[in-house]
């Protein structure tokens, strides 16, 4: 009987339709996480965008949830509501989170941006901010982009709330302060419009060797790559990029990838779109240094594109209707070929 009892059970273990691998699957044999920016609003009334993102991605960036008009929408009120759901769903789909974003120049509540302050008093404010949201996602949050866009297009530190209010070291005392607060996490600065050659690249290179040669607690880079088939990196450029960041020490990452297409899609734009996505993540898996990638949005039907870009959009993986892209094709293509433990 144990005997028939047994072979029954192989047999229907064997029948079973195996779940196809999602790319955070293949994305881990590989070596990388494999992110996505999240909608929390999306993800508590969409379970079809839910079951998507648990099942493809390993790695959850709030697009929106953590940024300061949203946390702290007044001085001495906090709200985490949004982040709170982000933080528990990726837990219960054992999904990393990267903060995201501890001292940015855009989407500040009125009461900092039109307040009238002190030095010392944007410092208190700021240090207080960062801590209270570290703090309260120590062990929980991986990694946090403490810093984003504070490099000019010209290379220049940007001219921003924060750089005049503070002065040119509040990036050195925001890195600290967020260490502090939560030793174990990886922080990162986070840009757009670095990932190919030029001044801003530069740029950006200077201000992370000089963060880092001040001993400040800087752990890796992320290069956006908000891109479109006519307005991308050359391949060798982010190489170049990628290379020289890691010869800092600096971990790097694909953080917030999207290739926006004018709209409706034609087959050859979203043909050349794939091949973008292909390139890209071909050249973070041969970065040893590369650890993640991460598209900013999971479905074109929550992408930020098409309200920032008029007539562009289409610029994720993942259709309007959640239906898998050429683009996902040659991701999962170039994962699958991936070897496990070449990088
Ligand atoms: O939530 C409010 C809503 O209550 C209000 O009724 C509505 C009216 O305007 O605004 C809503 O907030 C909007 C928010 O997205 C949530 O939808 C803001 O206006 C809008 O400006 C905000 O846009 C975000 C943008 O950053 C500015 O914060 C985009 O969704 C987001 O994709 C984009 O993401 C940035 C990264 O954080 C940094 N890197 C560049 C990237 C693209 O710009």
């Amino acid at each position: 009987m144990r005997l028939r009892a047994l072979v029954m059970a192989v047999a229907l273990v064997i029948s079973m339709p195996a779940v196809a691998a999602g790319l955070r699957d293949l994305a881990q044999a590989a070596g990388i996480r494999f992110g996505a920016a999240v909608d929390v609003e999306a993800l508590n009334t969409d379970a079809a965008y839910a079951q998507l993102l648990a099942r493809e991605f390993n790695l959850v960036t709030p697009e929106n949830a953590m940024k300061f008009s949203v946390v702290h929408p007044e001085r001495e009120r906090y709200d985490f509501t949004q982040a709170d759901a982000l933080v528990a769903f990726a837990e219960a789909h054992a999904m990393q989170v990267n903060g995201h974003v501890l001292v940015w120049h855009q989407q500040l509540p009125d009461w900092l941006a039109q307040g009238q302050f002190s030095q010392d008093e944007l410092k208190a404010i700021l240090r207080e901010h960062i801590q209270t949201l570290v703090t309260r996602y120590r062990g929980r949050v991986a990694s946090w982009d403490v810093a984003a866009e504070a490099v000019a297009e010209d290379g220049q530190p940007r001219d921003t709330f924060w750089s005049r209010g503070i002065g040119p070291d509040y990036l050195a005392l925001a890195f600290q302060w967020a260490h502090e607060a939560d030793p174990q996490a990886h922080l990162r600065y986070n840009d757009y419009g670095g990932e190919g050659a030029g001044a801003k690249a530069d740029g950006i290179y200077r201000l992370v060797a000089e963060l880092r040669g001040q001993g400040v607690p800087i752990h890796g880079v992320g290069m956006q790559m908000h891109v479109s088939p006519d307005d991308a990196p050359r391949t060798q450029d982010l190489r170049v990029n990628l290379q020289r960041l890691a010869a800092l020490g600096l971990a790097t990452h694909i953080s917030e990838m999207d290739v926006m297409l004018p709209v409706p899609a034609s087959r050859t734009n979203l043909n050349k779109q794939a091949v973008l996505y292909r390139d890209t993540l071909k050249l973070c898996l041969a970065q040893p240094q590369c650890r993640s990638f991460s598209t900013w949005g999971t479905t074109d039907r929550y992408s930020w594109i098409p309200e920032f870009f008029p007539g562009k959009g289409a610029a994720l993986l993942f259709g309007e209707d959640g239906r898998a892209k050429p683009a996902y094709e040659s991701v999962r293509k170039v994962l699958r070929d991936a070897k496990t433990g070449t990088r």
